[in-house]
């Protein structure tokens, strides 16, 4: 996203300023064109040298320091911009722009820049919470400024709480988001579940399976940004929750995300369910560790309840999406879940194919509707196959729904 794109980075006084010098050389290394205007108040946490160095560019803090004749530059940066990021943005010039003042390099580009402007507050506690801010926050809200939200911590003023800028990586993915967006599922709440089960035989040893849980995460990441409300709901992973209107589950058994999912069952619209869920889990769990025997050791297992099915058999408005991981003659087994499980559409995955299944960042599926008609997805990373998985998912819940 960020490759060739025009990035104003406006700098405001605050000691959060360092945290801008890693923002600029995140964000040239990402392939954006940055260009840093600051604050005269900021030049004196931070020499416009650095700044300089980082981009690779002029830095800009005097409206009157035009350096090319023919061109007025403000005007110019302001026309340039894609993107401006005000980080971090003070009270101060929060307020500026809330009230259209345009007294120094920057506000004055801001006024007339037609670019998305993010805004990365960082002050102290009780500035951050103080009305005026709130109001002008509001009021620059309303009129589509996007407000990455400061975080808690330890602030340099000594307090702890809100008003610390944002780390620079959730800035840029915040933006990546943001930029991303679409409203193809607005007002639609969607379920995904994700990444395998454990079932326990004692209290250090227990069955799974390899799903890495990354294709459910890039699903519900999928979902958030087509501007769903997403309950996700996760079999234990090594994964972050992706960044969106996101609401994240942990379980751990196949009883519990049966719960949880039928927990959020009714009020969902779309139900993804990408889980690996096991099918059995040991009859008896020992309470104590169990200790090797002579010979061979037989552990019986009993059938977990198949969550999908019993989804399939109560569905009433919801649109239900299973996944199928196979590894023989995964269109014919895929096609005989659809059907058998009541499902209005599946995703079929042959995990043995290179590219494809379990860990990998990649995957190949193929789409599969009510209809029977398949869509055939090729070798893409799981993030991309996840929003097209989203279209066609949008597509057939609309046809649904009409
Ligand atoms: N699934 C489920 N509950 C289970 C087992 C599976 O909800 N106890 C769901 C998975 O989340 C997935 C779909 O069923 O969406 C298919 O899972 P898969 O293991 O491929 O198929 P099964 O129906 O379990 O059939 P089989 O193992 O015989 O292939």
């Amino acid at each position: 996203m960020w490759q060739g794109k025009n990035v104003l980075l406006g700098v405001t006084g605050g000691i959060a300023v360092y945290k801008a010098c890693d923002l600029t050389s995140k964000l040239t290394q990402l392939g954006a064109n940055v260009r840093v205007v600051m604050t005269e108040g900021a030049t004196e946490f931070v020499s416009p040298l650095t700044f300089q160095a980082l981009s690779r560019n002029e830095v800009y803090v005097d409206t009157f320091d035009e350096k090319v004749p023919e061109i007025i530059a403000h005007v110019d940066l302001a026309d340039w911009a894609e993107i401006a990021i005000i980080a971090p943005a003070t009270a101060n010039t929060i307020g500026k722009l809330a009230y259209g003042i345009a007294d120094n390099m920057l506000t004055t580009i801001l006024l007339a820049t037609r670019a998305d402007i993010y805004i990365a507050p960082a002050m102290n506690v009780h500035m951050y919470a103080h009305p005026a801010v709130q109001e002008n926050m509001k009021k620059l809200a309303d009129w589509n400024y996007y407000f990455i939200e400061p975080g808690s911590g330890y602030l340099a003023c000594g307090y702890v709480g809100k008003g610390r800028l944002e780390e620079p990586l959730t800035i840029i993915k915040t933006i990546e988001h943001h930029q991303r967006r679409s409203t193809l599922f607005e007002g639609k709440k969607v379920l995904v579940t994700a990444g395998p089960t454990q079932e326990a035989l004692d209290p250090v040893r227990f069955f799974t399976n390899h799903s890495s849980g990354k294709m459910g995460y890039a699903l519900a990441e999928a979902a958030a940004l087509a501007g769903a409300e997403v309950v996700l709901i996760s079999g234990p992973v090594n994964l972050e929750t992706p960044v969106g209107n996101i609401q994240r589950i942990d379980v751990t058994t196949a009883e519990e995300m049966y719960n949880a999912v039928w927990e959020h069952f009714e009020t969902s619209d779309i139900v993804i369910k990408a889980a690996a869920v096991a099918d059995y889990r040991p009859s008896v769990v020992h309470q104590e560790k169990m200790k090797k025997q002579q010979g061979a050791l037989q552990i019986e297992l009993e059938r977990t309840k198949d969550i999908l099915r019993s989804l399939g058999e109560k569905k009433t408005h919801q649109f239900l999406v299973g996944f199928a991981a196979e590894t023989t003659n995964p269109i014919e087994y895929g096609r005989k879940k659809l059907r058998e499980k009541n499902l209005d559409a599946i995703v079929i995955n042959n995990v043995t194919e290179a590219g494809a299944g379990f860990g990998v960042d990649t995957n190949i599926v193929t789409y599969m509707n009510k209809a029977m008609e398949e869509h055939r997805l090729t070798l893409a990373p799981k993030t991309e196959i996840a929003s097209r998985l989203v279209e066609l998912i949008h597509q057939d819940y609309e046809g649904k729904t009409e």
